[in-house]
């Protein structure tokens, strides 16, 4: 997949493209990170790529000539674009998915007050927001987005930690994880992890997974507890006790 940025700081990006999972994708080809300086394209003599907003009030917009210039060197007509906003919906592991189905995609990050609105319509963008809160500038909001697709594209995973993986956990939080030493500082490892009897692990895992879901995100127990799910009778009787059912 190819994945180009337009941003005001594209220091911050060596963060994705540089380091672990995403760093050695990028190696490899899989993925083709282009992270574009929008101040490159700014015909202003001293780079500008914001002004005054008109109106009045407080903060800089970005304005159109160097974002317009940045989109077309990249031949951007036609293309999947997005602006990482505030105002845009919340990111969900659906839309995630979708977006990772892409072979291209192309995102601006805003920064200051925002971007003049005719960008935004010309281009016909997608505004994105990762979450009710606001952020300094979209670049950390667009690394979340790249982060999370990534998992998604072909080969950027090993098998081993295959993201796709369709299983009666999907849906669920994931069971509680732990490592050697068997004992630190007096802290435990739960006894059934090393009887070798692994449907007994199973079923562990399985009821830790359930509890910690019911528990914490009633949202989405909710929405396991309608799906269509195949159990066995033992994965079944966790469940029916979880629910309060005899
Ligand atoms: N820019 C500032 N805040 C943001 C958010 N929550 N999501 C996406 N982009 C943003």
């Amino acid at each position: 997949m190819k994945i180009n940025v337009l941003t005001l700081f594209p220091e911050m990006f060596t963060a994705v493209t540089d380091s672990s999972i995403l760093g050695k994708a990028g190696e490899k080809g899989i993925l083709d990170f282009n992270i574009i300086n929008i101040r490159d394209f700014s015909k202003d003599k001293h780079n500008k790529a914001d002004d005054t907003p008109y109106g009045g009030g407080v903060g800089m917009v970005m304005f159109c000539q160097p974002i317009f210039d940045a989109l077309r060197s990249i031949n951007a007509e036609g293309k999947k674009i997005m602006y990482m906003s505030p105002r845009g919906k919340v990111l969900d592991q659906a839309k995630i998915e979708e977006l990772a189905q892409l072979d291209e995609m192309v995102i601006l990050c805003g920064h200051y007050e925002g971007v003049d609105q005719r960008v935004l319509d010309y281009w016909d963008m997608e505004e994105v927001s990762i979450g009710d809160y606001i952020l300094t500038g979209g670049e950390l909001a667009a690394m979340v987005m790249i982060d999370a697709v990534s998992r998604f594209v072909p080969d950027v995973l090993g098998t081993k930690e295959s993201a796709t993986e369709e299983s009666i956990y999907s849906g669920l939080l994931e069971y509680d994880q732990y490592t050697k030493p068997r004992e630190y500082e007096g802290l435990e490892v739960p006894e059934v992890l090393f009887n070798g009897n692994h449907k007994l692990i199973h079923l562990w895992q399985l009821r830790n997974s359930l509890e910690l879901t019911k528990e914490r995100r009633p949202d989405l127990w909710k929405a396991y507890l309608s799906k269509e799910k195949k159990l066995s009778k033992d994965e079944k009787k966790i469940l029916d006790e979880l629910v309060g059912k005899p």
